[in-house]
């Protein structure tokens, strides 16, 4: 049986990954799950496996090596899947330094744990053991509005303090394959949207507004094009290239799904008001008028675009979620997981709401 070493499964991709996993693999593996729990990291987004004999959770910071080395020591670990970060650029640009230390130091940990487990020799590695380093599309920079797109090769223009943690934990994975041969891929994936994901970010952010009432904020002039990936489709993808993908390559993973921020909101809107009961009265709240076009965000970049040639030449891997699909269907899961979002914004998110949009 494999066991696979998730970090920051309790997040929004983590726990999507997660539970992708135990439906494919069932009883088959084992996954242990390391998070810290910080405002992103929620249990309750993995209430229906926690019970599994073949599902373990360790409250641990990645930074944190002596926990970290233990837990390797304690477990024979085959696969680490690593998503712990901190993901949110807005949150960069108020306080960079927590994303130096979680998304640099503690992927340094991660590689000199699993490192130090692994190797049997100089440079030499336990048969099959592999480590995934999940990234972002960020990493590539920002593309103008002329139809390019981000390519495997291009080479690394980081912004944001969030993207710049994650081009150096980047630079350091490869660096382990290059100079110690450790067995690692990459993969750099463009915007994920589905359950689950942190009302902070744009997509659950507006559905959660909308259906409240609530002003609904665009950056700058809204025309800033991000792609969209739906996250089962990330999941898959993950697993794809751990098991079929060349070890030490990079593949990035891509929705070929460009949407300006302004057209997002607009087919929110829509599929809500298509989706809402006549008689639902949060009908009445969804409305064009709660549109309200505030600062835009330091740096922010233009536009990301990823063809997913290479995973789908290799390895098979496309986006098979259309986004009128996949919209739908996250909409249909916050409309079913209303618990889900309250717990979320009366906490702590609250608070950093209220302060970042005053
Ligand atoms: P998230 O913020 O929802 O979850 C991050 C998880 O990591 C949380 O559970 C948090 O508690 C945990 N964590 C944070 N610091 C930790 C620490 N020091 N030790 C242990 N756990 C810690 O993030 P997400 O959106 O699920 O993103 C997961 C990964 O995917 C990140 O590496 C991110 O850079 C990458 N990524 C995200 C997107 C996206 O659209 N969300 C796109 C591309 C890549
Ligand atoms: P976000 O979901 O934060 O992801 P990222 O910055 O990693 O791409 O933002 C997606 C886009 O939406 C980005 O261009 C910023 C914009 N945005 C808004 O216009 N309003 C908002 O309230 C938020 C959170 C984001």
């Amino acid at each position: 049986m494999r066991t696979y070493l998730v970090t920051g499964g309790a997040g929004f991709i983590g726990s999507n990954y997660i539970h992708y996993m135990f439906r494919k693999y069932n009883e088959e593996i084992r996954i242990i799950n390391v998070d810290k729990l910080t405002y992103a990291g929620n249990l309750e987004n993995l209430k229906s496996v926690e019970d599994r004999e073949n599902y373990t959770f360790i409250k641990a910071d990645i930074c944190d090596a002596e926990a970290i080395n233990k837990i390797f020591e304690e477990n024979d670990i085959d696969r680490v899947v690593h998503f712990a970060a901190e993901s949110h650029v807005d949150r960069s640009i108020k306080n960079p330094d927590v994303f130096v230390k979680t998304n640099v130091l503690g992927t340094l940990v991660m590689l000199n744990a699993a490192k130090a487990s692994w190797e049997i020799g100089d440079n030499i590695y336990k048969e099959g053991k592999k480590f995934l380093h999940v990234s972002t599309d960020e990493v590539y920079g920002s593309l103008e509005d002329d139809g390019s797109f981000f390519y495997e090769d291009t080479p690394y223009d980081p912004h944001s303090p969030y993207s710049a943690s994650k081009a150096s934990s980047d630079m350091l994975v490869k660096s382990y394959m290059d100079t110690y041969k450790f067995p690692a891929n990459i993969t750099n994936t463009s915007n994920n949207y589905g359950p689950y994901q942190f009302p902070e970010k744009l997509i659950p952010l507006i559905i959660n507004n909308a259906l409240k009432g609530k002003n609904l904020p665009v950056y700058g002039d809204g025309k800033n094009v991000r792609d969209w990936l739906y996250v089962e489709d990330h999941a898959k993808g993950i697993d794809m290239v751990q098991e079929q993908g060349r070890l030490f390559e990079t593949y990035n993973i891509g929705g070929h799904n460009e949407k300006q921020n302004i057209q997002i909101i607009h087919i929110i809107l829509d599929t809500l008001n298509e989706m809402l009961d006549e008689n639902d009265p949060r009908r009445a709240n969804v409305s064009e008028k709660l549109i309200t076009y505030v600062e835009d965000r330091k740096g922010h970049d233009r536009r990301y675009a990823i063809a997913p040639d290479k995973i789908k030449k290799e390895i098979g891997w496309y986006p098979e979620t259309k986004f009128e699909d996949g919209i739908k269907k996250t909409i249909q899961w916050f409309f079913e997981n209303e618990d889900w979002m309250e717990n979320i914004t009366s906490g702590d998110y609250q608070k950093y709401y209220e302060e970042m949009y005053e």
